[in-house]
């Protein structure tokens, strides 16, 4: 059996922020949130989350994880106390417990399947994982003996200069035996600098407690402030990006693009300079984005292009090209072969096959057929100051440059709509529609400015 213990009770006072540490946002996804992501290869069998700063917070946040049990830390008097909090939970449960600070969110699964494998292929009492940093500051030092038997763990604040130099560090990722565990618990002692009662100070009171190094000491990286959240996050993208160009995708400057975790690429996407791919976003074979675009929760399809445009929660199909100046958002579907041009709004729209919308335009709640042609400055007004209404456009119909479709309103197929026209009535298929006031030409007519009027 193995449970799993993630520490999210602290404040994280570090970060400076109203928001519990844990709850950071770090490429789309809490620090929590990653650590559990982290668990995919060990296959828990209970999932204990330990909160207490703003822990309705967590607990909200994680609510749609299944298999997530909460428990309270009410006061925060170190990460020992914390685990000690877990003692009643866990009655009776014979196995391993694997314990996780929730503020390492860069970890392998493979990793702590390693460690796991390790502890109980050695049988251990507890196997924690260590790493050599070239900058140490601010990590818990380890101590081995000859046969790397952890002796010790001595925080920062606690070392002597001399143990200061040490440079193997403790991850915050350890593995226990459970039984052993909870007896050694109960006698931690709150004597350090910081008065707390330290998990650490357990593996003096095990045995054996053996020390596993990480092959990249990156994957351990913890949380503390606002400097380290940004360097774990050049870490995942180094990550995310290496990957990607391994898979067949072309990056132009990578420096200056970010591509979440949860993005997928298709083989020979090119994606240029200052591109920003979010969320559940697909992108199809041989697309081209950029340069300067963001595309969020969206799917488009193979060969697109986008140029200098905002996608959001949109579905855009194979050969349309978007851009430049080109905004998507709240649900628009796009289909094959269109164009979106220069200074256009789309807002939960569908355009059927081959439409062009290519300058300057707002279509909001629209439905258009397909080979429709939107003039220059066509602009759906779909909405009264209360209500949003709904405006339909059949296949085939052009709408002249500058025409206003007042919504609710419905066009027929292969209508033409004539210039600057505002129309308000449901136009039937097959016609010409012009709603202007005629032009007027009055011959002769000049103005008269006040300079002609001689002085008196
Ligand atoms: C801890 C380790 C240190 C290790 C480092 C790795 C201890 C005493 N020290 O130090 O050896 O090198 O992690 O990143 O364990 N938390 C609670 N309740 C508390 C206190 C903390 O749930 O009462 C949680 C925090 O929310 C956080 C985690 O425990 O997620 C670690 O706490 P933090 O204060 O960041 O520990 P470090 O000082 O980084
Ligand atoms: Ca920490």
């Amino acid at each position: 059996m193995l449970a799993v213990a993630i520490l999210a009770a602290g404040r994280g006072t570090r970060m400076k922020s109203d928001l519990p540490k844990v709850l950071h946002d770090l490429g789309g996804r809490s620090l929590v949130e990653r650590v559990l992501d982290s668990l995919a290869a060990v296959r828990p069998d209970r999932q204990l989350v330990i909160v207490g700063y703003g822990g309705d917070r967590v607990r909200e946040s994680l609510s749609a994880i299944p298999g997530v049990e909460f428990v309270e830390q009410r006061e925060q008097l170190g990460t020992g106390h914390a685990v000690q909090q877990i003692i009643p939970h866990l009655d009776g449960f014979a196995g391993d417990v694997l314990v996780l600070n929730g503020d390492v969110p860069l970890l392998r699964p493979e990793t702590l399947k390693n460690l796991l494998d390790t502890h109980r292929s050695a049988g251990n009492a507890a196997t924690l994982l260590t790493a050599h940093l070239p900058e140490p500051k601010g990590y818990g030092r380890v101590f081995c003996d000859g046969s790397n038997r952890v002796t010790q763990i001595v925080e920062d604040r606690d070392c002597t200069a001399a143990q200061k130099q040490n440079r193997r560090i403790n991850a915050g990722v350890y593995c226990f035996r459970w039984a052993d565990l909870a007896e050694a618990l109960p006698k931690l002692t709150a004597d350090n600098d910081q008065q707390e009662y330290y998990l650490t100070d357990v593996v003096s009171m095990m045995s054996p407690v053996m020390a596993v190094d990480v092959d990249d000491y990156q994957e351990i990286l913890g949380i503390n402030d606002r400097r380290q959240l940004s360097a774990a996050y050049d870490i995942l993208q180094t990550r995310v990006k290496n990957a990607w160009m391994m898979q067949g995708v072309t990056l132009i400057d990578p420096a200056s693009i970010t591509i979440d975790d949860t993005v997928t690429l298709g083989p020979d996407v090119v994606i240029e300079p200052q591109c920003h791919l979010r969320g559940k976003t697909a992108i199809g074979a041989g697309s081209h984005i950029g340069p300067g675009s963001l595309i969020e929760n969206s799917t488009l399809g193979d060969r697109v292009t986008v140029l200098y445009s905002v996608v959001s929660d949109s579905t855009v199909q194979a050969d349309t090209r978007i851009g430049p100046y080109a905004h998507l958002r709240g649900q628009v579907q796009v289909g094959n072969g269109c164009r979106i041009g220069n200074f256009v709004e789309l807002k939960k729209s569908t355009l059927g096959d081959r439409t062009n919308v290519a300058h300057l335009s707002y279509l909001g709640d629209a439905t258009l057929g397909t080979k429709v042609n939107i003039g220059a400055g066509t602009i759906t007004a779909n909405y009264d100051g209360v209500k949003k209404h709904p405006t339909v456009i059949g296949d085939r119909t052009k709408t002249g440059s500058n025409s206003v479709l007042v919504a609710p309103v419905t066009v027929g197929a292969d209508v033409t709509i004539a210039a600057g026209s505002v129309i308000t009535e449901d136009l039937p298929d097959d016609c010409l529609a012009i709603a202007r006031s005629r032009q007027v030409v009055k011959p002769g007519w000049r103005l008269t400015v006040v300079s002609d009027v001689a002085a008196p």
